[in-house]
Order: structure tokens, then C-alpha cells, then sequence
């Protein structure tokens, strides 16, 4: 019987970009899901942003445009990230939707239903200018232990000591530098310090539900049995606010960590609509459904305590299990900007370009605990070099050719197979294990075992177990030299037979690769000519005498210089180009939203509708594909770009497309592009254009980038593989 899975990812906060700490989370879940979805459960995977609270209302104000605004910018930006590096959520969706609006105001009248909401004055700071109560975040002040200036109102990060706003010393808002003035204001608490919470908590900790050191933690906030350290949860906060009204309270809003969570159900709410699946199926309590969270282990306290309470005090199921997981250091140290580890999604694309060698290093290193994983940059280009390319790509690229050459392509048939995939010559642990399967066999059998590990998210034990089985298959070949048996026309046969194996190994491993390596595994099928790979897969083999694609390159090495250059990009940003969500908007146009209107679903994905935009200019005369034979564009390498004296529109650029000398080529890009950033990389070039001599030399050419009448200038760039020189028809 196939499973009915919902997965969840946490959801970013809209008001920052997405890093490579954050994605430790998004690829986690991901290879999950893909998994799942592999072997034939029904699994769906929501997330959305995370769009309320003070700091997004302030970000927005400080750049002129609306919460709104704002959010719909973010939104896009986090689509495209996710979408590069293959997180496929079935839909992402937002905190500020109506479906997350429902969701919460059923929840809170159910617990109010329940007796379990109660309202009561506190006295908290508010900025007198702002006219505004401030989050302890926004108090600042001179810390009562220490006396270190300048700390937060709810910790000094001087000298660790934890304490309440109040207790600052000369306190000011950090949004408009007034002193603040206590104010009574009535509160909106759920109270989670009732027998029947308490209780709940304690059964649920004990439920199978946590990893053992998140149950741990859990005793420690729960307390003794009969202790009660539980205090009810302030979850409502005043006007002026960005978030949902309650709604029997006008001008209190609810806190952003209420609606958060049900934003998981407010994103699948949405999906469910869109694809006829029943909601309730999956959210009702006594659901045979499962639903699982991926989250960081700094907001297990909202998840483990918070979530689960609502939840079952509202009527709904509670989570089957949260995976929580640790932090992310870069080279041994915690993500620093200074240092340039602090390192943007985005600038990983743009310097990186490949985004499966980050999901392979992370699978190698995230075994389904909440230890912190470290992103070694040196490790990180050896391994993907050694592991992928040496190891797994290399199987392909060495017996593909004789394959296409030899025999047209054609695989051979299973007799001549069983006969050559004999492992007897072969030595290793793998082999004296099972020294009566042939080298398939072998591998087919693998097949239970990794998936197991897979479902336990032990994919750094599931990458070691592949890298064994991939170190049979290369010692296969060296054993077999394909090579050496192309020399001799008596061996015809055996060579189509070793290179065979070779293949159908090749795709067997590709299949248990392909959670990690989701994009590649999809080459592969389109090379090996096969449609797409499931889990189960692996336990047949290609048909006698397939046929399959001349071997396309793969995987390119990945160059240290790429990472030297995105570590120095992220530390120059700071001082240069501050991060996209940072970025004030310097003209009103620049501001409005690419707002969706609404969205329309393409395949699994739930795409924005976009209004029909001003700027873009109408489509051009139709031309023959003649007209665009004439046009020889290609690849082509920026080995330099610099300035221009004198010139305040171009960069120089100097362009290498495979012939013998580099090409010179002069780009009105100088707006948008600093030079250093653009050296290493790969681009789109038109070849044949006359050369055309100008002020400050011979222009040998032209690159492409796109652009229209807003702001803005792209330089186009391939996707990664291609090489210097190739034709782009
Ligand atoms: N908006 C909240 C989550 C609400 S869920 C109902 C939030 N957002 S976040 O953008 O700060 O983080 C999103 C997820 O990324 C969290 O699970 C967080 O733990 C994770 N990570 C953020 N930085 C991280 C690292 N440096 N390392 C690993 N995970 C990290 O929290
Ligand atoms: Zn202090």
C-alpha cells in the first residue's frame, strides 16, 4: 500500500535571502521527498514564506514601499533559488494568504471554544514617536550586568546574561532612538500552562514523535512531572502591525509565530484547491495520513511545544515527527560576513553555477541528527572532483564511446552479460561477501539497504554505501580495460559486453543517486534513452540490444577558482552591492511588486500568473530559420574584463570561444556588472559579427544580455557543462 505522506520545510522568513544554512534544510527534505515520491507513495511537499511581524513592517518602511511590496519581491527571489538548486516544493505559497488566514481564525476560535485563550494587561515599552510597542529586539540599552552599551533587550551579547527589556539601562528604541515608556496594553495568551496541555506535552514527548535529543530537551522545558514550568504563550500583539487582525479584537494582531505554523496547512490548503486533494484527509484528527517536519534545532520550542498543542486542542492531528536538524558552519566556523562564508544562495549560482555538487556534499554529511555539518570548501571541491567525477561520472565517459562507435549504439544482449559481469577476477569486502552474484546482481541487491537509510535520513551512510558500490564498478573496468580490448577485433563481442555492464551499472547506481542528484539522473535518462527512473527500477535491467545516445558530457570538474571568487564576491557585497532584499528601491516603478495576480499550475509546479509588463517591448517580424542559421552564436569563456579608460558605458572583455586566440570584445555592460565578478565566467557571444572598430579598439563581436525599458542589464549564461566554442543553435 503506498504511503500518504505531507512534508514540510520551515518557512524563510520573507524579509532576507536564502544562504547555504537554509539550504541545508530545503535539500535535506528535498532528497527526502524525492525519495519517497520514487518509490511510489503519495507524497507532498509544501512550504511558503514567512511573511509577518515587526521586522518585515519596518524593512518595508525604511524602503518606501508596503509590507505587501515587499513580500511579493522576496517571494520571487526565493522561488528562483529554491528552483536552482531543485527543492520542489508541490507548492510554496505564503504566511499572508486567505487560505492561512481561515486556518488560523479556526484555530484560535476552537482554542477559545476550549476555554484555553485568556486576555490580560501587561505593561510593555512603546516608542512614543513610533507610537508603536516594541519587541524586545528593538529595545536597546546598557546591559544591568555588565554594563556593556548598546544590547538588545533581551540578551547582552557581551556577556550572555538573559533578562527582561526592563531591566536595561537607559533603554532606547532602536526605531527611532526615543526612550521608551511603559504602557499597559490587553494580551491575547494561550494557556499552556493548563493541566490538559501540560499533560498532552508530556504524552506526546514520550510518543515516538521527537529524536531522542529533542525529547531531551523537551523534559528539561516541561520539568519534573507535576513541576508545571510551562507559562501560557503570548500570541497577540498591537496595532501597528503586519499581520491578521483577530478577529473578535480589533487592532490586536496575532503574533507571527502563531500563523507561521499554520502556514503549513494555509500552503497545502492552497494545493489541495488547486489539485481536488482532501484536506481534511490529511489535517483532521485520527488521520491514517502521515505528515512529517523538517526544521533547525533553533525552533524546535515552537514546534515541539507551541505546535502540537494547538493542533490537538483545536481538533487537528499532531505531527507524526519532527526532524530536526543542526547548523551550518563554513570551514569550522560559524557563517561570518567578514570572512565571506556568509554565503548567499544566489551567489553560489552565479559563481558555482552547478547546484547538485552542493546537494551531494550535504547528502555525504547530514545523517538525520541534529549535530551541526560543516561545508569544508576545500573538502567540498575534492570531493565533488573525486567522488562524481571520478568516481561515478567517469564509469559513463569511459565505456559510452565504444558503445556509440562500435556497435551503433546498441546495448548487448543478457546472455552475453551474465557472461561478462562476472566478479571473480575482483577483490574488496562487497565481493567476498557475496562471491556468488555477478557485478548486477550485486548492485540490484544494494537496493534495500539504501533505502532503508534513505527513510532514516541517513544519507551520509547511504552516499558511502553507493561509493562502495561505485568503487566495484571502477575496479570492473580497470580490470576489463575496454581499451585494451578495443585493440584486438577478436574481442568484438566481449567488448560490447563489458562496456554493457558498465552502462547498466551505471544506471543502476544513478537511480539510488538520483534524490541527491535529481537533474543529472534526468540527463542520464535522457543519454541512456529511458523514461523516467523509479526506485524500482533498479531491479531490471536495460533490454537486450537498447539502444542509447552518444554519450553527452555530464558533469564538469568543478574548479576551486569558482569558490575563491564566490567567497570573495560575498565579502565584497557587504561594502559594495548590499543583498537583493536589502536593496532600497531607487525608483517607485523599480518598487511595485511583480505582484501574481494569480497563479496557474505547470506540471507540479504552481506558478505566479504575471500581469502582461509595460516594459517589455513587443515581439519582433518573424524571420526564417534561414535568417537565424546566418547568426553563429556561441559559448564563450570571460577569461578578463576590466575598465575602459575614458569609456563610461563599456568593459573591455576578452573572450575565449576555442580558436587559437582569445577574442577581444568591447560591452555596454558597465552599469551592471563589476569586471572581477564576471571574469571565470561562461556567456553567450554572437561570432561572425562584422568587426567593428571603435574609440578604444577593435570590437571582435558582441555578448548578449537581456534587458528591457525598467532598470536593469543580464548577461546570459549557459548551464553548466557547456563548454567554450559550442554552438548555440
Ligand atoms: N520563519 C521561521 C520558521 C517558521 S516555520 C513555521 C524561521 N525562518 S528562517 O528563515 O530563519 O529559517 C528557516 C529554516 O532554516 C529554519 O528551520 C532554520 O533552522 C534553518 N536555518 C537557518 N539558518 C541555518 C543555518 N545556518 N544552518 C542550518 N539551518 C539553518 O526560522
Ligand atoms: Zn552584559
Amino acid at each position: 500500500m503506498p504511503r500518504k505522506i505531507l512534508v514540510t520545510s520551515a518557512l524563510p522568513y520573507a524579509n532576507g535571502s536564502i544562504h547555504l544554512g537554509h539550504l541545508v534544510e530545503y535539500i535535506q527534505t528535498d532528497i527526502w521527498v524525492r525519495f519517497q515520491k520514487m518509490r511510489g507513495n503519495t507524497c507532498h511537499y509544501v512550504c511558503a514564506d514567512d511573511t509577518h511581524g515587526t521586522p518585515i513592517m519596518l524593512r518595508a518602511e525604511k524602503e518606501g514601499i508596503t509590507p505587501e511590496q515587499l513580500i511579493a519581491r522576496v517571494w520571487l527571489e526565493h522561488y528562483d533559488d529554491f528552483h536552482a538548486f531543485h527543492v520542489a516544493f508541490d507548492n510554496f505559497g505564503s504566511t499572508n494568504s486567505v487560505e492561512n488566514r481561515e486556518c488560523a481564525v479556526t484555530i484560535y476560535n476552537a482554542l477559545k471554544a476550549k476555554g484555553l485563550i485568556e486576555v490580560r494587561s501587561i505593561e510593555q515599552y512603546c516608542d512614543p514617536l513610533k507610537k508603536m510597542f516594541l519587541p524586545d529586539r528593538f529595545i536597546k540599552g546598557e546591559c544591568p550586568k555588565c554594563h556593556a552599551k548598546d544590547q538588545y533587550g533581551d540578551n547582552c551579547e557581551v556577556c550572555g546574561a538573559a533578562y527582561a527589556p526592563t531591566d536595561l539601562i537607559n533603554p532606547f528604541s532602536a526605531v527611532s532612538g526615543a526612550v521608551p515608556e511603559l504602557r499597559h496594553s490587553n494580551h491575547h495568551f494561550f494557556k499552556l500552562s493548563a493541566p490538559s496541555c501540560q499533560q498532552f506535552l508530556r504524552e506526546w514527548t514520550r510518543s515516538g514523535s521527537l529524536q531522542a535529543e529533542a525529547a531531551n530537551k523537551m523534559q528539561e522545558w516541561l520539568g519534573a512531572e507535576g513541576e508545571n514550568k510551562l507559562t501560557d504563550w503570548d500570541i497577540s500583539r498591537d496595532a501597528p502591525y503586519f499581520g491578521f487582525e483577530i478577529p473578535d479584537a480589533p487592532g490586536k494582531y496575532f503574533y507571527v509565530w502563531l500563523d507561521a505554523p499554520v502556514g503549513y496547512m494555509g500552503s497545502f490548503k492552497q494545493y489541495c484547491t488547486i489539485k481536488g486533494i482532501n484536506f481534511d484527509e490529511y489535517w483532521l484528527q485520527g488521520s491514517d495520513t502521515e505528515l512529517y517536519h523538517f526544521i533547525g534545532k533553533d525552533i524546535l520550542y515552537f514546534h515541539a511545544l507551541f505546535w502540537p498543542a494547538m493542533l490537538q486542542h483545536a481538533g487537528f492531528r499532531t505531527p507524526t515527527k519532527l526532524f530536526s536538524h543542526g547548523f551550518l558552519t563554513v570551514n569550522g566556523e560559524k557563517m561570518s560576513k567578514s570572512r565571506g562564508t556568509f554565503i548567499t544562495a544566489r551567489s553560489y549560482i552565479d559563481h558555482v553555477k552547478n547546484t547538485e555538487y552542493l546537494r551531494y556534499y550535504y547528502a555525504a554529511k547530514l545523517n538525520g541528527s541534529m549535530e551541526d555539518l560543516d561545508l569544508n570548501l576545500d573538502d567540498f571541491v575534492a570531493r565533488v572532483n573525486s567522488d562524481l567525477i571520478g568516481k561515478y561520472i567517469n564509469i559513463a565517459s569511459r565505456s559510452a564511446g565504444f558503445i556509440s562507435k562500435r556497435f551503433e549504439g546498441k546495448l548487448a544482449n543478457h546472455a552475453l552479460l551474465a557472461q561478462c559481469a562476472d566478479t571473480s577476477g575482483l577483490t574488496g569486502k562487497l565481493i567476498e561477501d557475496n562471491p556468488k552474484k555477478n557485478l548486477l546482481e550485486l548492485l540490484q541487491d544494494a537496493s534495500a539497504q539504501i533505502a532503508e537509510l534513505y527513510e532514516a535520513r541517513d544519507y551520509s551512510r547511504a552516499t558511502r554505501q553507493i561509493g562502495a558500490l561505485l568503487d566495484v564498478i571502477n575496479a570492473y573496468v580497470d580490470a576489463t580495460k575496454p581499451w585494451e580490448l578495443a585493440k584486438d577485433p577478436s574481442n568484438v563481442e566481449w567488448l560490447q559486453g563489458v562496456c554493457s555492464v558498465a552502462l547498466q551499472a551505471f544506471r543502476i547506481v544513478t537511480i539510488y543517486l538520483k534524490p541527491v542528484l535529481p537533474h543529472l539522473a534526468m540527463d542520464v535518462a535522457s543519454f541512456l534513452k529511458v523514461s523516467e527512473l523509479q526506485w524500482e527500477d533498479a531491479q531490471t535491467l536495460l533490454p537486450e540490444g537498447h539502444g542509447i545516445n552518444a554519450y553527452q558530457h555530464l558533469m564538469s570538474r568543478l574548479d576551486p577558482k569558482c569558490i575563491e571568487a564566490m567567497v570573495e564576491a560575498n565579502r565584497e557585497s557587504l561594502q559594495t552591492t548590499p543583498a537583493v532584499t536589502q536593496q532600497a528601491a531607487a525608483t517607485p516603478e523599480q518598487a511595485k511588486p511583480k505582484a501574481a495576480t494569480t497563479s496557474v499550475q505547470i506540471g507540479d509546479a504552481t506558478l505566479p500568473l504575471k500581469k502582461p509588463d509595460a516594459n517589455i517591448s513587443p515581439v519582433a517580424e518573424t524571420i526564417s530559420i534561414d535568417d537565424f542559421n546566418k547568426i553563429d552564436l556561441r559559448v564563450a569563456r570571460i577569461v578578463n574584463a576590466e575598465h575602459v579608460e575614458g569609456a563610461d558605458k563599456l568593459l573591455k572583455l576578452t573572450l575565449d570561444i576555442g580558436e587559437a586566440q582569445p577574442r577581444t570584445v568591447f560591452a555596454g555592460i558597465k552599469s551592471a556588472y563589476d569586471p572581477e565578478r564576471l571574469v571565470g565566467r561562461m556567456t553567450v557571444m554572437v561570432a561572425n559579427l562584422a568587426p567593428r572598430k571603435m574609440k578604444f579598439g577593435m570590437s571582435e563581436g558582441m555578448v548578449l544580455a537581456a534587458s528591457s525599458e525598467a532598470p536593469g542589464l543580464f548577461v546570459l549564461s549557459p548551464d553548466a557543462g557547456a563548454q567554450p566554442g559550442m554552438r548555440i543553435k
